[in-house]
């Protein structure tokens, strides 16, 4: 099996955590210990922004910043929904997006959000009750080794670069991925326009205090994985060309993408 590196950096955290707890605790404080350890496990799963800005909106479920909803919006037109269908939105992190897709799969349709982190799956969740949605599930697991069930008929990735950079997320969410289903991506990018190169290293740093220490750092094309695996990408450009909007058709097959990934020898 491929050692998934960001689980490999979580156990090493977790375990030295955890031996540190036991040395300085003897017998009647290991309780405390373990709930310790538990916390710092979600700790280790959620990105410094989750860790701090997550708890201090949870009371209030449908929060979501106001510069972002355009960028929803268009992500969400650019997926071609239609009544009925079933859309991943891989990362969903507090569910953002999700008033946006179940507008556009209707009732009949399903919206099953994936998010790696226990902390920042909670406010989802709260998002999910608050609304009475019955048709959105938010699935607390890695984008690289969550088990999905059935097919889907698009896939967003907002903000998500430990998804849509990932080969292993890619692999793993493909086969179910019903083939043309619409894949749109929303992310950070290095620009290479006038003003947005004067704003790269702001973006760099942000990003790199936001993120997890293995999160891949955005280059000029960070929707470079897609590429074989997409037919006829577009993307649109943002914020000076700091920030993109990458969609397209999914070319479904597994037997395809190989093709393209491996050349014949
Ligand atoms: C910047 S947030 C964006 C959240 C959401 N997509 C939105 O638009 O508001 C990125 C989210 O991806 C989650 N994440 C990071 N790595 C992940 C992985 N490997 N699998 C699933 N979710 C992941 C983080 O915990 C975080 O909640």
């Amino acid at each position: 099996m491929t050692p998934n590196p960001l689980a490999a950096q979580r156990d090493g955290l977790h375990l030295s955590f955890s031996r540190w707890v036991c040395r300085i605790c003897p017998g009647r404080m290991l309780s405390g210990g373990i709930i310790l350890r538990m916390k710092a496990q979600a700790d280790n799963a959620t990105p410094l922004y989750g860790r701090y800005l997550i708890r201090l909106v949870r009371p209030f479920p449908d929060f979501d910043f106001p510069f972002i909803r355009q960028v929803r919006r268009r992500a969400v037109e650019l997926l071609r929904l239609e009544q009925g269908d079933r859309v991943l939105d891989a990362g969903c992190g507090p569910g953002g997006s999700f008033p946006y897709l179940v507008r556009a799969v209707g009732p009949s349709g399903q919206v099953t959000g994936v998010e790696l982190s226990p902390e920042i799956i909670q406010n989802a969740r709260r998002r999910i009750e608050k609304n009475g949605w019955r048709n959105v599930n938010a699935v607390e697991g890695s984008a690289q080794d969550v088990r999905l069930s059935g097919v889907f008929d698009g896939l967003l990735m907002c903000a998500a670069p430990d998804v849509y950079a990932s080969k292993e997320a890619l692999d793993n969410m493909w086969p179910h991925l019903r083939d043309g289903a619409r894949v749109v991506v929303f992310g950070a990018k290095i620009s290479n326009k006038g003003i947005g190169r004067v704003l790269n290293p702001m973006l760099r740093l942000l990003l790199s205090r936001l993120s997890f220490p293995t999160t891949p750092k955005p280059d000029e094309e960070p929707w470079r994985l897609l590429s074989p695996r997409v037919d006829r990408i577009e993307i649109e450009e943002y914020l000076f060309g700091c920030m993109f909007l990458a969609s397209g058709s999914a070319i479904g097959s597994r037997a395809k993408i190989r093709e393209e990934l491996v050349p014949a020898g």
